[in-house]
């Protein structure tokens, strides 16, 4: 399959199967934001779940809290953001789109590079990360011009300058208007965490290396927001600040790119989709970054971040503050400034990797000799939305009442659904799109030996079961101690 057909593949079928609708869609929707159907919530929830317990319920150190989006608004003067958080823009006259500057240059060189002309891709790249590097928006006006690259709606070169854009959103707090605070919406987690370092560590006596964690929405005001989940303007991030002494960082930034990767493997993503990409060029704030990432249709792109971020955060809260943000260290008998380690994932974007990951279109046996198209969602028991979908063969002869019987012993442990339209074979099709991992036909030998069949959605091998031991077998293959245990 061509990769960009995989890619709407899985877009409509987020769509038609309750994964993933466009927010406001009978308004027409709203650019790069996007609400979770059913099944889809299902399965980021326990995306989070998996997250997070194996982050604060594997590590005694970890520590999680929920602060609240709005934040006092010098948090974000003193993070870097109200400076240092833009993106260059470009307007087309003509057509009044608006640009990247650097996302039209990099297109521009990787059209190039298609075209065999290596050495002007590389030097537009070249001149594109100076430019970058020293701020110099003049210099990438220019370098469109040089290069005469087109707007993609007006075919024209007639551009505005290059200005910077601010990503955060801005809000007023207050009930009159105009008299309020200008505050912004949360464009990381982070922030939370650094804030309430003191707060956690006084209220649990907590010692270092300690880690924060938190799972919440964050906003940003893409420019461009393109591939689906991938940008959006309102996302979910799950972050751990690890704050340790300062000459240990390095080691535990190892520890953690190690761990991290475990976790992705461990959720079944399989490893040569996976790479880390070391940072030559670092943000303002870190002494080392890599991003863990995946690679969907569209290459391999940044899933998880993983940073040292030295003292950083923390001088700067304590600076514009003026509060005590250091830390006694009874053992060394020495007060510092801790450092961190920060591990930064996007949930939608992890949701969206499990989604590449276990879609697939074979070729199965039906019940009469013959093959047909199933696809199948072969997502992580631990993880799927649903976890046991229960057909009667008919509904009649007591078996919808058998199958009720097993729904209502299930409920309580997990997700489980009674389908009862269509035939087997269609309801397993029904359900291989949901990625349902186990179904339990009840037939007519069921009232007889007290047995169903379980069918297993990877494998579609059948196994003959007592019905008062499905519970348990469900039970033991969906544990997240499955995952946990590989970490
Ligand atoms: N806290 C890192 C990030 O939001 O990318």
């Amino acid at each position: 399959m061509k990769n960009q057909d995989i890619f709407q593949k899985i877009v409509s079928h987020c769509a038609q199967y309750g994964f993933v609708y466009p927010s406001s869609e009978i308004y027409e929707g709203l650019s790069a934001v996007y609400d979770y159907g059913p099944v889809g919530n299902e399965l980021k929830r326990n995306i989070k779940n998996i997250w997070w317990l194996s982050m604060t319920q594997l590590h005694q150190n970890i520590l999680g809290i929920d602060a609240a989006i709005f934040m006092h608004p010098t948090t974000w003067k003193a993070s870097g953001h109200v400076d240092a958080f833009n993106d260059p823009l470009i307007d087309n006259k003509d057509s009044k789109a608006r640009y990247r500057a650097d996302v039209l240059l990099e297109e521009h060189a990787e059209k190039l590079r298609k075209k065999g002309k290596k050495e002007q891709a590389e030097q537009i790249e070249k001149r594109l990360a100076q430019c970058l590097e020293q701020n110099d928006l003049k210099g990438l006006y220019d370098l469109i011009i040089e290069t005469e690259i087109v707007c993609p709606v007006s075919g024209t070169r007639n551009w505005t300058e290059v200005r910077q854009f601010n990503l955060m959103f801005r809000t007023e707090i207050g009930s009159v208007a105009g008299q309020g605070m200008e505050i912004y919406l949360r464009p990381e987690t982070a922030q939370g965490i650094f804030v309430n370092f003191v707060n956690v560590i006084k209220t649990n006596r907590g010692k270092l290396p300690l880690g924060i964690a938190q799972i919440g929405k964050a906003f940003r005001n893409e420019i461009i927001a393109r591939q689906f989940l991938f940008r959006m303007r309102e996302f979910e991030q799950m972050e751990m600040q690890f704050f340790v002494a300062p000459d240990e960082e390095m080691e535990w930034y190892q520890y953690w790119k190690e761990k991290r990767l475990q976790w992705h493997k461990a959720i079944g993503i399989s490893t040569e989709n996976l790479r880390y990409h070391d940072h030559i060029k670092l943000a303002h704030y870190a002494k080392a970054a890599c991003d863990i990432e995946y690679q969907f249709s569209f290459g391999f792109k940044e899933v998880e971040g993983i940073h040292a971020r030295g003292d950083f955060d923390l001088s700067q809260h304590i600076q514009y503050s003026g509060k005590k943000l250091d830390y006694y260290d009874s053992e060394r008998k020495q007060t510092y400034i801790p450092h961190v380690v920060e591990t930064s994932i996007g949930a939608d974007r992890a949701f969206l990797m499990v989604l590449f990951e276990s879609y697939h279109e074979e070729q199965a046996p039906t019940a009469d000799g013959k093959t047909e198209l199933r696809v199948v969602l072969k997502i992580h028991p631990v993880l799927a939305p649903i976890k046991l979908a229960v057909f009667p063969l008919n509904n009649r002869d007591g078996l919808p009442e058998i199958c009720d019987k097993i729904v209502d012993e299930c409920k309580y442990e997990f997700k489980v659904v009674r389908d009862d339209k269509d035939t087997i074979g269609r309801r397993y099709r029904r359900q291989d799109l949901l990625g349902t991992p186990f179904c339990a036909t009840v037939d007519y030998d069921t009232p007889k030996d007290q047995c169903v069949t379980i069918r297993d959605r990877d494998t579609m091998q059948q196994e003959r079961i007592p019905i008062d031991r499905v519970k348990d077998y469900i039970l033991q293959r969906i544990s997240p101690s499955v995952i946990l245990k590989k970490l």
